[in-house]
C-alpha cells in the first residue's frame, strides 16, 4: 500500500501546502490549514490509461452532434423544474446550498415523494429513517413505494446500495456527512468532501444517474467549505430566505444545461413548501385605504417580474446622530438615495430617524426599486400617502436622475397583470414600445418629477 501523506489543507478553499500557515495563500483566510491525511491512489501507467481509456469516447465534429434530445426529466415541481432550466438531466450532479433550516430536505424529500414514476434512492447522514418518515408524512400523503431510504454516510457503502436497488435518482442528504474509507481526515473536512464528491460523479456519469447533493452553506455565505464543489458539480442551486418568514427563493448559480437567470419561489407552510407561481399576490398587502410611507415597486428577480411592497418610516431623530436602518435593501445604498433626497427634496437628513422595510422577509438586490424607496421616504416624511393604483420602477443616479432599469416591459406587464392604473418608469429610447401596455405609462427622467406626480 502506498504510504500515507499528510497535507495541510485551506478548509475554506481547499488550497494545500507541505507546512501550516496562518494566513492561506489563495483565498486569504485566516487560520483555516487543517492537516489532513491523504492517501494516494496506486498510479497505473501512463501507457496503459492511454490503451484502455482510448475506447471510451470517440472525438466528433461539433455539427454531428445532436442537442435536442438532451432528455429532461421532469420531477414534478414547476418552480425546481424551473430553476433547472426545464427537468433534471440525466447523469447531472446538482448541489442545493443553503443555510441550516432552510428547507433542504424537505425541498428535496417533497420532491422525491412526488416522482412516483421513478425509483429514487435517498440517502441521509443526518437524519434516521424514522424521523425521515416522519417528515415525510408532513409534507405527502399518497403512496411511497418508489422511494428507497437508508441513513448512510459511508460512500463505499452508498455506492453499494446504489448499486445493489438501481435507482433512477440519487438523493444524498448531505454531502458534509459523508466519508470515504481511503481518507482519514473527518467528514466535512476539504478532502473528504472533494475525494467523494468526486467519486460520486465518477459513478453518475458512468451511469447517467442523476445525484442530488445537499451542502450546507457558512457563516460567510458560501458552500460550506470547498469552492472547489461549485467547480465538479453541473448545477448550483441556492435556497435562500429569512427563517422568520415563510418565504424561499431558490437561485440557479451555475447551471451546465441552462439560464441562471431562473429562480424559483416557494412558501414554507405546515404540510412542507408550496410552490408560488404568481409572487406578486403575496408579497403585496392589499389595504383598503392608503397609509403613508408605502409604495410598490416592479422589481425583477433573475428573469421574474413581481411586485413587491416598500415601507418607509421616518420620524425625528431623538439623539444626535439619527438611526437609520434597513431590511433587504442595502444600508449602503439607503444612505446615497438619503443624500440624494436631501440634495434634491429638501429632506433634513441629520434630523430624521430612516426606517425601511421590503415586505414578506425578501432581500432585493434590484436597483429597479430606488425609485420605490425614494417616494416610501418621501411619503412618509410629509405625511402624504401614494395613491393605491400606482407603481413604480427606476434607478436613482446620485444626480437625482432616474435611470433606465432592464426588463421593463415585464415590469410594466406584471403591474398591469395585477391591476395597477399607472406606472412610473423612467424615460427610454424612442425604440422601447410602450404601446401594447393596457396601463398608463409615466416617464420621468428627474426625481422631482416623480415627486410632482406624486404628490402634485
Ligand atoms: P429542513 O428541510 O430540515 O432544513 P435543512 O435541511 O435545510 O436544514 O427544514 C427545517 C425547517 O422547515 C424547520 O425549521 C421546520 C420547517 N418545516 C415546516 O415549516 N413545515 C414542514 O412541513 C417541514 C417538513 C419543515
Ligand atoms: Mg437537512
Amino acid at each position: 500500500m502506498a504510504k500515507a501523506k499528510t497535507v495541510y489543507v485551506c478548509q475554506n478553499c481547499g488550497a494545500e501546502s507541505s507546512k501550516w500557515i496562518g494566513k492561506c495563500y489563495s483565498c486569504g483566510a485566516w487560520n483555516s490549514f487543517v492537516e489532513e491525511v491523504v492517501v494516494p491512489k496506486a498510479k497505473s501507467s501512463v501507457a496503459a490509461a492511454y490503451s484502455s481509456s482510448a475506447e471510451k469516447s470517440k472525438p466528433v465534429p461539433l455539427s454531428e452532434i445532436s442537442v435536442d434530445d438532451l432528455p429532461r426529466i421532469d420531477v414534478g415541481n414547476r418552480e425546481l423544474n424551473r430553476v433547472l432550466g426545464g427537468g433534471l438531466v440525466p447523469g447531472a450532479m446538482v448541489l442545493i446550498g443553503g443555510e441550516p433550516g432552510i428547507g433542504k430536505s424537505t425541498l428535496v424529500l417533497q420532491m422525491a415523494l412526488h416522482m412516483n414514476n421513478m425509483k429514487i434512492l435517498y440517502v441521509s447522514g443526518e437524519e434516521s429513517p424514522q424521523q425521515i418518515k416522519l417528515r415525510g408524512e408532513r409534507v405527502f400523503s399518497g403512496s411511497t413505494e418508489h422511494c428507497l431510504i437508508v441513513s448512510e454516510t459511508s460512500l463505499e457503502r452508498i455506492l453499494t446500495h446504489t448499486k445493489n436497488t438501481a435507482p433512477d435518482i440519487l438523493v444524498v442528504d448531505s454531502v458534509q456527512t459523508l466519508q470515504t474509507e481511503r481518507i482519514e481526515s473527518a467528514p466535512g473536512s476539504v478532502s473528504q468532501i472533494r475525494e467523494c464528491t468526486a467519486e460520486l460523479l465518477r459513478f453518475s456519469k458512468e451511469r447517467n444517474l442523476p445525484v442530488m447533493l445537499i451542502g450546507h452553506i457558512n457563516k460567510e455565505g458560501s458552500l460550506a467549505g470547498p469552492k472547489v464543489l461549485e467547480h465538479m458539480v453541473d448545477v448550483v442551486l441556492q435556497f435562500e430566505g429569512d427563517r422568520n418568514h415563510m418565504y424561499r427563493i431558490l437561485r440557479s448559480i451555475k447551471n451546465r444545461f441552462g439560464s441562471t437567470d431562473e429562480i424559483g419561489i416557494f412558501e414554507m407552510q405546515q404540510g412542507g413548501l408550496r410552490e408560488v407561481q404568481n409572487p406578486s399576490e403575496l408579497l403585496l398587502s392589499h389595504h383598503d385605504n392608503a397609509m403613508s410611507g408605502v409604495s410598490v415597486a416592479a422589481a425583477t428577480e433573475g428573469m421574474r417580474p413581481f411586485l413587491i411592497e416598500v415601507q418607509a418610516l421616518t420620524s425625528t431623530a431623538a439623539y444626535g446622530t439619527p438611526q437609520r436602518s434597513s431590511t433587504g435593501f442595502d444600508i449602503r445604498r439607503l444612505n446615497m438615495l438619503l443624500a440624494v433626497l436631501e440634495k434634491r427634496a429638501g429632506f433634513k437628513l441629520s434630523a430624521k430617524d430612516v426606517f425601511l422595510n421590503i415586505a414578506g422577509g425578501l432581500k432585493v438586490n434590484d436597483p429597479g426599486i430606488d425609485l420605490a424607496v425614494v417616494s416610501s421616504i418621501l411619503s412618509s416624511n410629509i405625511d402624504i400617502a401614494l395613491s393605491p393604483d400606482i407603481c413604480l420602477a427606476g434607478e436613482v443616479g446620485l444626480s437625482g436622475e432616474i435611470r433606465p432599469v432592464t426588463r421593463i416591459t415585464q415590469r410594466i406587464g406584471e403591474a398591469a397583470k395585477l391591476g395597477f392604473k399607472t406606472i412610473i418608469v423612467p424615460v427610454y429610447p424612442k425604440g422601447v414600445d410602450f404601446s401594447s401596455a393596457e396601463i398608463e405609462i409615466k416617464q420621468v427622467s428627474k426625481i422631482e418629477e416623480a415627486f410632482r406626480l406624486l404628490f402634485g
